[in-house]
């Protein structure tokens, strides 16, 4: 299959969308760069007067096709995608839950791809999952990680059977992250600390951690060794969380939990 040709058209402009046009236009990207939105933000607005961007050009085949819309919108744009697709579009979603079988079928087409980023990316610090069919090009999987570079990191291609996994640990993380800086201030003022500053710190400690994990050779475990001292503070407080019913095997339940949800949602 011959690598894609420059050229990408976006169908919704919205959080995630705008966030991967903005890198595209940022790195310069070399090709047009149409954006269908029929409530396009003023950033929109702001790029196609720039000339950075078309937005709402009457519909033609796209080189290549972001969609970008919710999940749920989709099966009633339907009609309005599939002028965007012809013969050599390579198609990549970002919607949650739509399968690439149930892409291909909708589009009709077997050039499909999809993506699953999380919220980080919107800062461009995000853990993207890439998934690509068996038989997809090379090119494909390459051409896609570079557009989807502006979230951030990509992973992939990873089997389609592994997503929901995968997407239970980035796609639903940075909830599980939101939850422990929420708890962490919580347990701070329960126990007599103001809590706006509980939270201050239980946000910047959690920054920190992370930053200290990604820049450390050493994996998390050590690290954790590192500032646990035998009979010391830490270790009082992770004999806690490491109970055998506590975090180790919480989280295996909570992800279990979201594994199951996605697959329902995805209707497997
Ligand atoms: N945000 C995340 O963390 C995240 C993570 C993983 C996956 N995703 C996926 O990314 C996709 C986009 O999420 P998002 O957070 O960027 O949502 P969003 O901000 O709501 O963006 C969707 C955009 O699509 C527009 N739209 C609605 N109908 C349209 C149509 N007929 N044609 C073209 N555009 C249309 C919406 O306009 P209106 O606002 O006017 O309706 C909105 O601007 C979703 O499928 C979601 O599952 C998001």
């Amino acid at each position: 299959m011959a690598k894609p040709e420059p050229g990408i058209t976006l169908v919704g402009g919205g959080r995630m969308g705008s966030a991967l046009a903005g890198g595209w236009i940022g790195a310069g990207y070399d090709g047009p760069i149409a954006i269908h939105d029929p409530n396009p933000t003023e950033q929109l607005k702001a790029w196609e007067a720039a000339g950075k961007i078309a937005l709402n050009p009457a519909p033609e085949p796209a080189a290549t096709l972001v969609v970008a819309v919710k999940p749920q919108i989709f099966p009633k744009i339907t009609d309005t995608v599939t002028p965007l697709v012809g013969p050599d579009t390579l198609v990549l979603s970002i919607m949650a839950g739509i399968t690439l079988d149930g892409m291909a079928g909708k589009l009709d087409t077997k050039r499909v791809a999809r993506a699953m980023p999380n919220t980080p990316g919107l800062i461009g610090k995000g853990m993207t999952l890439l998934c690509l069919p068996d038989d997809a090009s090379p090119d494909d999987g390459a051409y896609l990680k570079d557009l989807l570079a502006p979230l951030g990191d990509v992973e992939g291609p990873i089997r389609e059977d592994q997503l929901s996994a995968a997407t239970a640990i980035s796609g639903c993380g940075p909830a599980y992250a939101f939850l422990l800086a929420e708890v962490m201030a919580a347990a701070g003022k329960a126990h007599g600390l103001d809590e706006a500053m509980a939270l201050r710190l239980a946000k910047k400690t959690i920054e920190g951690a992370g930053a200290l994990m990604m820049d450390a050779d050493e994996p998390p475990s050590k690290l954790r060794e590192n500032v646990t001292s035998p009979g010391g503070v830490t270790k009082a407080a992770l004999d806690v969380l490491m109970r055998a019913d506590a975090m180790p095997s919480l989280m295996e339940e909570a992800v279990g939990a979201a594994i199951k949800r996605d697959r329902e949602l995805s209707g497997d």
